[in-house]
């Protein structure tokens, strides 16, 4: 959150903790001093049909090639090899419908339905290197969906089913999928979202696709197209398939996930099978040292990186128990997190801290009815976490316990890069501060110029040095992977967050430095709705911005210049709203849109974002000839008056 204090004292959870930090420390300069030793030892946390012949490979930088010609499959390692094991009769998942159902999938009944879809996805005529688009809510069927693919070396994309029409449509295209697997719908806070119905509009805005696979969920009618059209139930009869899983090189694709980034267009992030899996096996037990008998409790959505690396592979592949929970968090009641937590036993929760400071709204009472002894650690994601929701998270739910593990990372990164590390010696906690890097990361604090800031000074964070999980490119577009995140300082990896280093070494995430916004942990381009509400025939320009919001971190907020004539009120926002919903999903409707007549703009044409948002928080310095190499004061001073007297500020 934007403006958010800081503090500087640490917390006295050591005593929970068995490990002191020396562990941490020797393991993470081992990783950097010595990364080949290190890797061929930490490789095998998963199994390889042949192993790599180098641990990594630059000759291509900064197209990083980790455990070279290594050969592995991900369904295996997460299915096959537990099977074959004491783990055989374990539950993979409890999952836990909003109404209140529930289903235990074993590991050796979550590889039956893997097979028995796996051979689905043959029979549909996909093929090695193919790729499908996976467009479910939160049920079993999207871990299967996914495993299945995987087996047989077809990259998925797996689309939020917040998501509408236009931005579904775009993601097929980017990756040309051929097969999309959906339900007739999806539960959410007592309502059914209509997904097929959305399919079938975004699949007629692209060519690819031949054949569309619905999984029966909610029971509403849906249209079926003969031919094309396939029931999930009806094509995967066959149970008892078994589907050889193909053995993959560590560095063809495994997935594609679309992502926001400054321009336009979301960016089709591609993960590999290797290194990846390497990766987030090693950061996830690294970080919650988790237990043969814990039950891990990931609160994301399926449709983001954290539900991609840690509901579905990561645990699979160390073989934990997950609790998966179809809804919404705060229905039926503001308590059903905590009676989850309390009715499944859950030991490991990891949860947003949009989340928490939700949940913290509706008072100590909620959780006060619960038994949640069984919690050992708390983890958070997604956006900086404010010392009063971590205090909160802290005392009222982990009872002053539970250490507070505060991940950093991002799609592009494919796990933790910074966090606390509890399997090797936590030390202790700064409320706020995701602490040290996790091995194998080398982070650095950069100012504009690219030179290192002294302690306690805000810069750009980077990583110096490649990890085995970061992304292998962006699809169809290597030459964007190369200048989005290579370009500013080459040779390092940079994904625009601020942040800073304490004097003690820890680290300070400070929330994005680019025109990426975080609304309720959710990462979007202002770009993105910009180019939405100009796509209406009555708008001619827009601006959109965040201000800070207490409990979403922050709110979307849009300036709209209507062309002339153009009658504009109560009538007009509804239907941008509307319309926004529809085509690209509920997340990124505004939460309020201003007329105005003019926005300041750089020479350049550029919309000054920073200086809007100014204006609006009344944070606007007194000064604004700091801004004159972008603009002529005069210009801007007189937008800024405009403005004022237009939204009233
Ligand atoms: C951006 C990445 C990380 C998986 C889910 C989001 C912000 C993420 C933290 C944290 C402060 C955080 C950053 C980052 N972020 N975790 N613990 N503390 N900020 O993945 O959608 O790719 O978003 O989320 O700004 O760049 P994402």
């Amino acid at each position: 959150m934007e403006g958010t204090e800081r503090e500087n004292s640490t917390l006295p959870v050591d005593e929970y903790i068995s490990h002191q930090r020396g562990m941490y420390e020797s393991l993470h300069r081992k990783s950097l001093d010595n990364p080949e030793e290190f890797w061929n030892e930490h490789g095998n946390i998963v199994d390889w049909y042949s192993k790599w012949d180098r641990v990594l490979d630059d000759s291509n930088a900064p197209f990083y090639r980790w455990f070279l010609n290594g050969k592995m499959n991900v369904s295996y390692n997460a299915l096959d090899r537990h099977v074959r094991s004491h783990r055989r009769n374990k539950a993979a998942y409890i999952w836990v419908g909003e109404s209140g159902t529930e289903k235990i999938v074993t590991y050796h009944g979550l590889l039956k339905r893997v097979n028995a879809f796996a051979k689905a996805l043959l029979d549909a005529g996909l093929k090695k290197g193919d790729r499908i688009a996976i467009y479910l809510p939160m049920i079993i069927e999207a871990p299967v969906a996914m495993l299945a693919a995987a087996r047989i070396g077809v990259p998925f994309t797996l689309v939020f089913s917040g998501f509408g029409a236009n931005s579904l449509a775009e993601r097929i295209r980017d990756c040309g999928a051929k097969v999309i697997v959906t339900a007739d719908g999806g539960n959410r806070a007592g309502k059914v979202i209509d997904l097929k119905k959305i399919v079938d509009e975004a699949v007629d805005q692209t060519s690819t696709v031949t054949e569309i696979i619905v999984v029966r969920n909610t029971g509403n009618p849906v249209d079926m197209v003969e031919g094309r059209d396939f029931w999930y139930d009806e094509v995967t009869k066959e149970q008892n398939a078994y589907v050889e899983p193909e053995r993959m090189d560590s560095n063809d694709p495994l997935y594609i996930l679309y992502t926001s980034g400054t321009t336009g267009k979301p960016k089709g992030v591609v993960h590999g099978n290797g290194g990846y899996s390497v990766w987030i096996a090693n950061t996830l037990k690294w970080a919650f040292n988790p237990q043969e008998d814990d039950r891990w409790w990931c609160a994301a959505d399926i449709g983001w990186v954290t539900g991609h690396s840690y509901i579905v592979f990561a645990p699979l592949i160390l073989g934990l128990t997950s609790i998966m929970y179809e809804g919404a968090i705060t229905y039926p009641e503001p308590d059903r997190m905590w009676d989850i937590i309390e009715k499944y036993g859950v030991n490991l929760l990891y949860t947003s801290p949009t989340a928490i400071r939700l949940l913290m709204r509706y008072g100590d009472a909620y959780p006060a009815k619960h038994d949640l002894s069984s919690l050992r650690v708390l983890g958070t994601v997604g956006e900086p976490i404010n010392p009063a929701a971590w205090h909160w998270y802290f005392k009222t739910i982990g009872k002053s316990k539970c250490p507070i593990v505060d991940t950093y990372w991002q799609t592009e990164t494919g796990g933790f890069i910074i966090s606390p590390a509890i399997e090797l010696g936590l030390g202790s906690l700064k409320p706020g501060s995701a602490t040290f890097p996790l091995p194998g990361i080398d982070p650095v604090i950069l100012d504009e110029q690219g030179n290192e800031t002294p302690s306690n000074q805000k810069g750009f964070i980077a990583i110096r040095k490649p990890w085995p999980g970061m992304m292998i490119s962006l699809n169809n577009d290597p030459e964007r992977y190369k200048s989005v995140y290579f370009s500013k300082y080459p040779g390092k990896y940079f994904n625009g967050d601020y942040a800073m280093k304490d004097s003690d070494g820890y680290y300070w995430l400070l929330g994005r430095a680019d025109e990426v916004m975080k609304v309720s942990g959710h990462r979007i381009g202002t770009i993105e709705i910009e180019d939405a509400l100009v796509s209406f025939p009555e708008i001619a320009e827009a601006a959109v911005f965040s201000k800070p919001d207490e409990v979403k971190g922050e709110a979307i907020v849009a300036f709209v210049i209507p062309k002339h004539g153009v009658a504009h009120g109560r009538e007009l926002t509804e239907k941008l709203k509307k319309g926004i919903r529809e085509t690209m999903g509920p997340i990124l409707i505004p939460d309020e849109i201003h007329y105005v007549h003019t926005v300041p703009k750089t020479r350049s044409g550029k919309i000054m974002r920073r200086v809007l948002k100014a204006v609006y928080t009344d944070q606007l310095p007194g000064d604004i000839s700091t801004l004159e190499n972008e603009a002529s004061v005069n210009e801007i001073r007189e937008a800024i008056e405009t403005l004022r007297k237009e939204v009233g500020r």
